[in-house]
């Protein structure tokens, strides 16, 4: 082993639990002061040897680098599983890469030039169902579109039928793992426990419909161009396998699940944040005026609406959703020079890194100008990375980068959004995502953009 080119301290706390306490009472405090300490902070969990790394080369290390010495955390994948069975949140290693393999071309830019119309056609609907005046949970309101979109766009899945199903089922299993993961201790999955019959009944009401609907395919031989039908058909190209009904049944799941709360999240920030800073707000709405003026926006707007994007890429930096990520590690490694045993579990915290003084001039601010003209290309890969890093990065990246925006300027272009009560504080609540305590009320109120868009012209 060569010598250290980073620092590792030590963060001691009790000697039974470790950090435990302190983790559990204010997660975001305990990431963002153990990140401060070194680069590499080791601390227990109980009886789980943690570290967490904290500068970008070692962050690149652990998600690209040693990758293939990294496995999935042996909780979360338990805790996930009861929902989503297989799939490629809860894998690892042949198997993971294979359905990666298979699921990314699905999920590409150019796929995601056909969803940018669902996108925008169901925030439009959004729109025309609020009302001048009404107080909305922005929230709900965005879990609600997020969770619309992204079944419409990866099953085709109608307003009325199946969608509706998912949006009765889904969110309460959320709540369910998220109880499970805030557990001390976890029960024992044979336990009949009143939650666990709740999620059983839940899980297996979403897998029927899904299970329909991927039967349903099989049965029409379906050349449909959506996610589903895809999956019915693919061939993986360098086995020749197909995928099981069981197996795409874990994928759909794990998208749908995935590929909501995070986006919906990111929302939620930009309005509370933009709600709070009228000039940001402004000069969005400058931008929407002029260049959409009073028609809906489309994928190729979105080069056109540089604002649009910077306001949600500072949203994801400031509130990162997935605000830490963590890795088992399989094999021993070496990381900055120092031995990491096995068993041991990773932790990195885009949202520790994305506040570092150390990485960021006044990293509290929110701050859109710091992506002007795209200037994120230019800094180390690991200095922002809301999406994470490496063959495991979020799969659905492109996706939420259209998806964001998109739903900000059709939505913005209608509407501003105040907080209800004028002093309203914001309180984080860091669940498995980055969410926040109580919902975010807010008085939806009305705009013209056309008579905008004149104002700004004369
Ligand atoms: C703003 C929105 C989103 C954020 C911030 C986000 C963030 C992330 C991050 C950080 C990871 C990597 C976690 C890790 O390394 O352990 C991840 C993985 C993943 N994301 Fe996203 N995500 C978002 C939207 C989406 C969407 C829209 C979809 C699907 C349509 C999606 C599907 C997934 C899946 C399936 C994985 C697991 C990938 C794998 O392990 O191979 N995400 N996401």
């Amino acid at each position: 082993m060569g010598k250290p080119t980073h620092a590792l301290s030590e963060r001691k706390g009790h000697w039974l639990l470790g950090s435990l306490d302190a983790f559990r009472n204010d997660r975001l405090r305990f990431l963002a002061e153990t990140a401060e300490i070194a680069p590499i902070v080791r601390f227990r969990l109980g009886p789980r040897r943690c570290y967490l790394v904290s500068d970008p080369d070692l962050v690149r290390d652990v998600l690209v680098t040693r990758h293939r010495h990294m496995a999935r955390d042996p909780l979360v994948r338990r805790i996930l599983e009861k929902t989503l069975g297989r799939g490629l949140l809860t894998s690892d290693g042949e198997y993971w890469k294979r359905q990666r393999r298979m699921i990314a071309p699905a999920l590409h830019l150019q796929r995601v030039r056909d969803y940018a119309d669902i996108m925008v056609q169901h925030a439009g609907a959004a729109a025309d169902r609020w009302r001048d005046g009404q107080e909305v949970d922005v929230e709900k309101e965005m879990d609600g579109l997020t969770l619309s979109i992204v079944t419409a766009a990866l099953s085709r899945a109608d307003a009325g039928g199946h969608a509706a199903t998912i949006a009765d089922t889904l969110p309460p299993l959320q709540e369910i793992a998220r109880r499970q993961f805030d557990r001390p201790l976890q029960i024992p999955d044979w336990l009949p426990t009143p939650e666990r019959r709740r999620q059983r009944q839940l899980s297996d009401r979403l897998s029927r419909i899904v299970l329909g609907e991927i039967r349903e395919r099989r049965a029409s031989d379906a050349d449909g161009d959506d996610l589903l039908s895809m999956m019915v058909r693919m061939t993986d190209a360098e086995t020749g396998e197909r995928m099981t009904d069981e197996e795409i049944r874990a994928e759909v799941i794990t998208l749908y699940l995935a590929g909501y709360e995070t986006t919906a999240l990111s929302l939620t920030y930009t309005w509370y944040e933009l709600a709070r800073r009228p000039e940001i707000e402004a000069r969005l709405h400058r931008e929407l005026d002029e260049v959409l003026g009073d028609r809906l926006p489309g994928l190729d707007d979105l080069q056109r609406l540089p604002y649009a994007r910077m306001v949600f890429k500072e949203s994801l930096r400031l509130y990162p959703p997935v605000y830490f990520t963590v890795r088992a590690v399989a094999e021993p490694i070496e990381l900055g020079g120092h031995a990491i045993p096995k068993g041991s579990v990773l932790l990195v915290s885009p949202f520790a890194m994305h506040r570092s003084p150390a990485l960021w001039d006044d990293p509290q601010r929110f701050d859109p100008e710091r992506f002007a003209n795209d200037a994120e290309q230019a800094w180390h890969k690991f200095k922002y990375f809301p999406f994470g890093g490496g063959p495991r990065i979020c799969i659905g990246n492109q996706f939420a980068l259209a998806e964001g925006p998109l739903i900000l300027a059709t939505l913005a272009r209608r509407y501003r959004l105040e907080p209800v009560h004028p002093n309203q504080a914001l309180v984080l609540d860091p669940r498995i995502t980055l969410g926040v305590k109580g919902g975010m009320p807010m008085r939806l109120r009305r705009r013209e953009p056309a008579a905008a868009a004149t104002r700004a012209q004369a």
